[in-house]
């Protein structure tokens, strides 16, 4: 059971003389299995929240629970896509690969550590792209490949911050569908936490939809989405539940827009 318990988790970043709340009181449970997205403006602690929970940072107040473990640091359990991908830019796209299974899990073979690669590789389509570094691989293949080393460590909780923001339209209708797969995949669902600006591929992919508010984030609003398994997107579109749904997500997240920007405009004017 790998349940995700965030308890009452609160974020200041000190830096000099100055202090940022980037997260206050945040309570959140995902169930075993379950799909949540966090949706809300640029800099409301999205990121953040899933650097607490991958043991990266520590939270300034609160507690976060994974499985039976409370967490203090980075563990195995976790796959992350973080928000610039983070590959070793000294190494292949492949050697990344490799690196990564070989470090979680350490008993496989080094036969079964070489096909392992090849086959995750091949999934995301970069079979051919093996031996380039990430910094001749364009952005989407970067993603691609980040996406690939989160999947191929067979993690119990998946955690992804906005994976998909750099692929054009068709690779992100592609990438969404192998996540739902491979999320599903034999009967057991990986718990996954996932950071999304797309209102569309929110309700596409989750079971609950969290708002945040902007800085300091709070949660503003949890939405259910209740669509059947498995969804075709096609079909789901033309709801009159879908569509109510879009708009309720877009319109709690224009208020949040309009709060940030004017806030950001009166700062501006502050200055000059
Ligand atoms: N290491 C840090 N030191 C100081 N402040 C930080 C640090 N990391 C994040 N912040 C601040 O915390 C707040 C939340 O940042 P975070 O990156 O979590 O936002 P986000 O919701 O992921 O934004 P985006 O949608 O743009 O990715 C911001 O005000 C940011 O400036
Ligand atoms: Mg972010």
């Amino acid at each position: 059971m790998t349940k995700i318990e965030i308890n009452n988790v609160s974020m200041n970043f000190e830096v000099e003389e100055s202090s940022t709340s980037a997260l206050h009181k945040i309570y959140l449970h995902l169930e075993d299995g379950e799909f949540v997205s966090i949706i809300g403006p640029s800099g409301c602690g999205k990121s953040t929240l899933i650097d607490i929970i991958a043991g990266l940072k520590k939270p300034t107040q609160g507690t976060v629970i994974v499985g039976n473990r409370e967490v203090t640091g980075p563990g195995p359990d976790l796959g992350i896509v973080f928000q610039d991908y983070s590959l070793f830019p000294w190494m292949t796209a492949y050697e990344n690969l490799r690196f990564a299974i070989e470090h979680t899990n350490e008993n496989l073979e080094p036969k079964e550590i070489v096909e392992k690669s090849k086959k995750y590789l091949d999934i995301v389509g970069l079979s051919k792209f093996a031996n380039k570094f990430p910094n001749t691989l364009s952005g989407g293949m970067r993603q691609r490949l980040a996406i690939a080393r989160m999947f191929a460590t067979d993690p119990k909780v998946f955690l992804m911050d906005e994976p998909f923001g750099a692929l054009d339209a068709l690779n992100r209708v592609h990438m969404q569908d192998l996540l739902i797969y491979l999320w599903s995949r034999g009967d057991k669902r990986e718990t996954t936490l996932y950071v999304t600006h797309d209102v569309d591929e929110a309700i596409l992919l989750s079971d609950r939809i969290v708002v945040m508010t902007p800085s300091p984030g709070q949660i503003k609003e949890i939405i259910d989405i209740k669509f059947e398994r498995p969804r075709c997107r096609n079909d789901i579109v033309k709801c009159a539940e879908y569509i109510r749904l879009r708009s309720n997500l877009l319109s709690l997240l224009n208020e949040e827009m309009l709060d940030a920007l004017a806030e950001q405009e009166k700062h501006m004017r502050d200055l000059v």
